[in-house]
């Protein structure tokens, strides 16, 4: 729980305790902080959910600083084993916080004095709160990024195993959404694959950049104490450590980096579920969404909304939005440390759990998705889907493509005349077109065909969707 009770509402009383300041910082200050200030400069109310990686790293720090004889070994000892007592009570919902001691890093190191005496001031010794947020943040995020990718390779197990088990259905393949050329409807989700283990990457590299020590910057310069950050480093799993001090406590391009990269997926969500959506429409009716994933209407009874796939298309704007904001945070900050950056976290903690439940959903429902086969099918075989089928059989008679082009081009325009298909069309028309046409061309009609023609990598044939299967599951590596 935060507690406010002794924090009046903005507009009343501006004061907290008489006398001076009783903040941690409050040395310096003849007087109290205006209670609305109070309110309004704190981040407790958010940034509390750092807790755990507050405590590991001020573990660390504390080891470290016994290490190089800062502290006694007693002395350290004292300082862990009170936060470990911390931690569990914070876990154990037991912990009261407090708005008036700001942050989540004050409410921690008040409670150990509290818990432990005065020794639980030496913890602060060497660190400054610009130091320890920013090794907060990155070591929250390295576990967020650990977490998501785990997510991301369920997802990208349940597209393989459904691209896999529909390798051989054909689904009408579109550019600017009209009908193009028939593909196997597991090509198609190879493709939202592929987009996705691109995301992957993205993640996998940001993480390396994300995965390294600020602890040690102090508050901008360094400090005058013995420290061994590689240390520090070691104890917390770091890869290494930040090289410059101004820098690390400066800079949040790690956050923003990983920001962009949580856009890039969200947009590749929201196009896979617009294509969903679409899918499931009357119109298309390719795909059935399971109940679990839709709603009704309260007017119309007929209605099942395909709610999922709809919230994540809109989910991305947040994200996106989110990218914006810590871009625009970043911007203008003179070095080093600045308040603005206690703006980075809500943006940050909003974007991972945006795309936690995203990857959730999508990872959930994959597997559900119920295929329309036959309704896929036909779709694929209207709107001449094969005539650059028609006009490849033709080049391979000896005819240029252009001219080939030309030739289809007039076959399809007595179809539409005649409201029928390529197929529909008689042998005799079509040698009126071009005397070397033979009963072949039929065969180059056909949708199952011209899938299984394009028997190369990275082609549509069935064959080669269930290779890409097959090294699809070797790059993600095992479930
Ligand atoms: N709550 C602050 C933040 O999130 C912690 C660092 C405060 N540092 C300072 N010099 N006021 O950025």
């Amino acid at each position: 729980m935060i507690d406010r009770a002794s924090s009046p509402t903005p507009s009343t009383a501006p004061t907290t305790p008489a006398v001076g300041s009783d903040k941690l910082w409050g040395g310096r200050f003849d007087g109290p902080t205006n209670a609305f200030v109070e309110e309004f400069t704190a981040s407790v109310q958010f940034d509390r959910r750092l807790y755990a990686h507050d405590i590991q790293g001020s573990i660390a720090h504390a080891t470290m600083l016994a290490a190089v004889g800062v502290l006694t070994s007693d002395e350290r000892d004292t300082i862990v084993s009170g936060l470990e007592a911390i931690r569990a009570d914070i876990d154990a919902g037991r912990f009261t916080w407090s708005v008036q001691l700001e942050d989540v890093h004050m409410n921690v190191e008040s409670a150990l004095t509290a818990r432990i005496g005065e020794v639980g001031k030496k913890l602060h010794t060497a660190r400054s709160r610009n130091d320890q947020v920013a090794t907060d943040i990155r070591l929250w995020l390295r576990d967020e990024i650990d977490g998501l990718t785990g997510r991301l390779d369920r997802l990208l197990h349940a597209l393989v195993d459904l691209a896999e088990r529909e390798a051989d259905t054909v689904l009408p393949g579109f550019t600017h959404l009209q009908a193009a050329q028939p593909v196997s409807f597991g090509h198609h989700l190879l493709a939202w694959f592929e987009m996705l283990l691109r995301d992957r990457e993205r993640l996998q590299d940001c993480r390396k950049r994300t995965d390294a020590l600020p602890l040690g910057a102090g508050a901008l310069a360094g400090t005058t104490f013995p420290i061994d950050r590689a240390l520090t480093a070691r104890l917390l799993g770091f890869a290494r450590v930040c090289e410059n001090s101004l820098d690390a406590v400066a800079d949040r391009d790690f956050a923003i980096e990983f920001t962009a990269c949580a856009s890039l997926m969200m947009v590749h969500f929201s196009r896979m579920a617009e294509e969903l959506v679409l899918w499931s429409s009357q119109q298309f009716g390719f795909i059935e969404l399971a109940d679990a994933f839709c709603t009704g209407s309260s007017m119309m009874p007929q209605k099942k909304n395909p709610d999922v796939p709809e919230l994540v298309r809109g989910k991305s704007g947040r994200v996106i939005g989110h990218l914006i904001a810590l871009l625009t945070l970043m911007k203008s900050q003179p070095l080093a440390y600045n308040k603005d950056n206690q703006e980075d976290k809500e943006p940050l903690f909003d974007t991972v759990d945006t795309l936690s439940g995203c990857l959730r959903a999508f990872g959930d429902l994959i597997p559900t998705l119920e295929v329309r086969h036959a309704r896929m099918r036909d779709a694929a075989r209207a709107g001449f889907t094969t005539a650059t089928d028609f006009a490849d059989y033709l080049v391979r008679l000896g005819i240029p493509f252009r001219d080939a082009h030309a030739v289809v081009g007039a076959a399809v325009r007595i179809a539409v005349e005649r409201e029928c298909e390529l197929k529909d069309l008689t042998l005799t028309e079509l040698q009126a077109l071009d005397a070397r046409i033979d009963e072949q061309v039929f065969a180059s009609l056909d949708v199952d065909a011209a899938l299984a023609a394009r028997d190369h990598r990275g082609g549509t044939a069935p064959i080669q969707v269930r290779a890409a299967c097959a090294a699809a599951r070797a790059r993600i590596g095992a479930r």
